[in-house]
């Protein structure tokens, strides 16, 4: 008989984390024998104790989360590439660790699991002026993405701007001239954006009832709010929460509309695409779509089983709420 496959996640303040759901089920629908562990560290010692495990065969297979994806790539002995565009050739923090021919091997789910969510909720961004909002691991995973899809344009806002303006010129070496830094807290030139993909930690771990009591609203008072309630540009919020995110909460309440096109397919994503329509609105459930998809990927090279997303985020999203 097979032993049963070790996996888990690495991260600080985890306890939460919706990955032991999603591998629970990628699990359950491989058919593989297996187990998902918790890992919360403290500090950089404890997680390289945790990656060690990979080497001895005690652990099969690691997601890396905050804040250890940068600890993770420097642990490494190999980078994996496995975005089959450009945006692969960048070596990313990675969220991913396994072993393969006597190697650690890393790399980052988090770029593809990004692409097929867009791709799953029909959204096109050939041609689009896009909005990253946050340049931090996860900013940085997608980032190439975004412009590999076909993104016109790359405006990149982060809060200390050392990362947003390193993560441009490294964009601009393989796409001259689509990327530029977006001063944090400065709207010029954002009223016509066609997509905004929110990125930092604000809101983590808070549900949008709290939004009022946190700092979200004030940190992103500087948006053209008025303007997009005016032509709503699309919002994907890279965070999932129990209901709307603190962002989504704060856009609703701005204007945006919401557009519920992940909603309606919580459970089964559409197999055959519609006509990818024009970006407009909050995009609904994004977070946990994204986080289903590099799920699947992440468990595919562990396992080497393809898992179908749409039934790995069914796990995290319920009928239920897809109807709110
Ligand atoms: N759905 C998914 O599959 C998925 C995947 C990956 C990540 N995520 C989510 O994405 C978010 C970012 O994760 P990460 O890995 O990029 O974290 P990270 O590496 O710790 O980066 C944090 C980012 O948030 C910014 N930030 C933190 N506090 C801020 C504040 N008060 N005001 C403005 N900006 C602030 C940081 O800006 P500075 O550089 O100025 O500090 C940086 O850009 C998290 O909520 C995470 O859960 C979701």
């Amino acid at each position: 008989m097979t032993a049963p496959l070790r996996l888990g996640v690495v991260g600080t303040g985890i306890g939460h984390s919706l990955s032991p759901r999603l591998h629970a089920k990628a699990l359950e629908l491989s058919g593989i024998p297996g187990n998902y562990a918790i890992f919360d560290c403290a500090d950089a010692d404890a997680a390289r104790d945790v990656f060690a495990k990979l080497r001895t065969g005690e652990l099969d297979g690691l997601n890396v989360t905050t804040p250890f994806k940068a600890l993770a790539l420097a642990t490494a002995d190999a980078w994996l590439r496995i975005a089959h565009h450009k945006a692969g050739v960048f070596t990313l923090p990675a969220n991913t660790l396994f072993m393969q021919e006597n190697r650690l091997v890393a790399a980052s789910t988090d770029g593809p699991g990004l692409a097929a969510a867009l791709l799953g909720a029909q959204v096109d961004l050939v041609g689009k002026r896009v909005l990253l909002l946050g340049a931090g691991g996860a900013g940085q995973a997608i980032a190439a993405e975004l412009l590999a899809l076909g993104a016109a344009q790359l405006r990149v806002a982060n809060r200390s701007p050392e990362p947003a303006a390193a993560l441009v010129a490294r964009l601009n070496t393989i796409w001259p001239r689509h990327a530029l830094a977006q001063p944090w807290g400065d709207a010029r030139g954002l009223t016509g954006v066609d997509v905004v993909v929110h990125a930092t930690r604000l809101g983590h771990g808070q549900t949008a009832t709290a939004a009022a009591v946190t700092d979200l609203p004030a940190a992103l008072d500087w948006l053209p709010w008025a303007a997009w309630a005016a032509r709503p540009p699309l919002l994907a919020d890279l965070l999932y929460a129990a209901g709307p995110t603190p962002l989504q909460a704060l856009a609703q309440a701005r204007g945006l509309p919401l557009d519920g096109r992940l909603a309606a397919a919580a459970i089964e994503e559409p197999r055959i695409h519609p006509e990818p329509r024009e970006p407009i609105g909050i995009l609904q459930y994004f977070g946990e779509s994204m986080l289903a998809h590099q799920a699947a990927r992440a468990f595919q090279l562990w396992t080497g089983a393809r898992v179908d997303a749409a039934r790995l985020r069914a796990a995290i999203v319920p009928a239920a709420t897809s109807c709110t």
